[in-house]
């Protein structure tokens, strides 16, 4: 689109250190200099007659990405992106929203198990100027789960104006280990999203059939909404919540140096015991609690690669030839300089938690999905104007007055995925956590055998999961299940099941 990478070549390219790994293709480094890692600030809640609440206003304002420009942006509380809300599982909590917006939203709370009323996902519609309220128990494992608009057909734009924020649940469990858990010390949030820019500073959001086909995808790495980030450890080890809250980029996560990292969890709760891992692959809405050691002092980059060569995640046939190399971008996504005299931090426990396998109850009964395009589809318009079927599920595009699937309450259910299409898939079910419980027939991997609430879908892949529909009945009000590139969403890929 525009200048972008020339402005960029000019500055920061030369100050990148060298990667272990070829990379064929350039690292977009992201502007004139280095930031401060912003740290969203911490909402805890106040508790009033043992109600714990919260109060967000949606607002437009504006940012400052790039040097002397603006851009337009929408945030909680503030010009882009919200606070972290911390949540203690068992409390009863008020949410208010308020819109100051001067266009329709819903606020959905991703991954949490809650009333499909306080769900906050397309029906749930707060007008400019007025106020919705989430009023729900907290039932949750300790995690990190995220904040941001559903707005039918416009959910797309508005997250990428800037309408996500993280939500940490902690429990019992959490609490009680010996985990790093100052917030924003050595307990960290990273919100990893990729946008394109205007020369004028303004965000590019759709301008391209290939936008909508392969979902937004940018030029330009922010981390808690800060370009070319710095992060200044002060001590040993810490812990980083990672949410992928890009639009449609897939990542993979590592360091420059390859050193190796303990995973705690995945989407909504910890694995039983920590993994070692040295890269981690996260599609749109995915998150993972990582522990790293800087013990060693030393200056390091956490990057993003090119997927590997036999990746099942790389774009196939006729969509490979087109925008395979999008799969081959690599990113700088966050410096690190460990200050110089680190504080000392427990050691990691080797026992998280215990999973419950999901399926020792018994399995009710087995739904199937198949995830649909059409490719060479028209410009926008979505399913209001233009092509009606251009993203579906089982050969439906989402339609707010169709309920899809409708599932007995206290049913344990699997739900077999398949995707005959040519890219990769994240498939999103609300209501609460999954499990994988194979690919293609074969046992999932050891990062996800816990708890999920968005997995990715191979081409040619049938992923089945299993999931438990407990506590809140309604006939009259729908959970969603989706694509969440969020492109796809807004165009079709998209269902609603009751639990009744
Ligand atoms: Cu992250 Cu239906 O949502
Ligand atoms: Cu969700
Ligand atoms: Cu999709």
């Amino acid at each position: 689109m525009l200048s972008r990478r020339r402005f960029i070549q000019s500055s920061a390219l030369a100050a990148l250190p060298a990667l272990p790994f070829g990379l064929s293709m350039p690292l977009f480094a992201q502007s004139a200099g280095r930031q401060t890692l912003q740290i969203p600030p911490l909402m805890e809640g106040s508790r009033r007659e043992g109600v714990v609440h919260y109060d967000l206003t949606v607002q437009s304002g504006q940012s400052n990405f790039l040097p002397g420009l603006s851009t337009d942006t929408i945030g909680f509380n503030g010009s882009f992106l919200g606070p972290t809300l911390r949540l203690k599982n068992g409390d009863d909590v008020s949410i208010n929203i308020d819109n100051q917006l001067d266009e329709d939203t819903t606020v959905h709370w991703h991954g949490l198990h809650l009333p499909a009323a306080a769900d906050g996902g397309p029906h749930q519609v707060i007008e400019p100027g007025r106020r919705w309220q989430a009023q729900f128990q907290v039932i949750q494992r300790a995690g990190p789960f995220w904040y941001h608009s559903h707005r039918i057909d416009r959910t797309g734009e508005q997250v990428y104006h800037g309408m996500a924020g993280m939500l940490l649940v902690e429990d019992e469990e959490s609490q009680g280990h010996e985990l790093p858990s100052d917030y924003g010390v050595d307990d960290i949030p990273l919100i990893i999203q990729d946008r394109e820019f205007n020369e004028d500073g303004s965000f590019s959001y759709i301008n391209s059939h290939q936008d909508i086909m392969f979902g937004k995808h940018g030029d330009t790495i922010l981390v808690n909404g800060t370009v070319d980030p710095v992060f200044v450890p002060r001590t040993r080890k810490v812990r980083f919540r990672l949410m992928n809250a890009s639009n449609a980029r897939t990542y993979t996560l590592a360091f420059s140096d390859g050193r190796a990292f303990q995973q705690l969890g995945c989407d909504g709760g910890f694995l039983a015991q920590p993994l070692t891992m040295t890269e981690l692959t996260l599609a749109s809405a995915e998150r993972c609690e990582i522990v790293v050691d800087f013990s060693d002092g030393a200056p390091v980059n956490l990057i993003s690669k090119p997927l590997p060569a036999n990746s099942p995640y790389r774009m196939r046939g006729m969509m490979g030839r087109m925008h395979g190399a999008l799969s081959d971008q690599a990113f700088h996504i966050l410096a690190i300089e460990p200050q110089s005299s680190l504080q000392t931090s427990a050691a990691i426990p080797p026992i998280l938690t215990e999973v419950p396998d999901y399926e020792a109850v018994g399995i009710d009964r087995q739904r199937r999905f198949e995830l649909g395009m059409v490719m060479g589809m028209g410009m926008r318009g979505g399913r209001g104007g233009g092509n009606a079927q251009q993203f579906s599920i089982n050969g439906q595009s989402m339609h707010m007055v169709n309920i899809n699937e409708r599932v007995p309450l206290g049913s344990t259910e699997i739900w077999e995925i398949h995707n005959g299409t040519m890219m990769m898939h994240p498939f999103h079910i609300h209501h609460g956590q999954f499990q994988v419980k194979s690919r293609n027939g074969r046992p999932p991997h050891a990062h996800e055998r816990a708890f999920k609430d968005t997995v990715k879908v191979a081409p040619g892949e049938t992923v089945q999961v299993v999931m438990e529909f407990l506590h809140y009945a309604d006939p009259e009000h729908a959970y969603m299940y989706h694509c969440h590139i969020l492109e796809h969403e807004d165009n079709g890929m998209m269902g609603q099941f009751v639990v009744e």
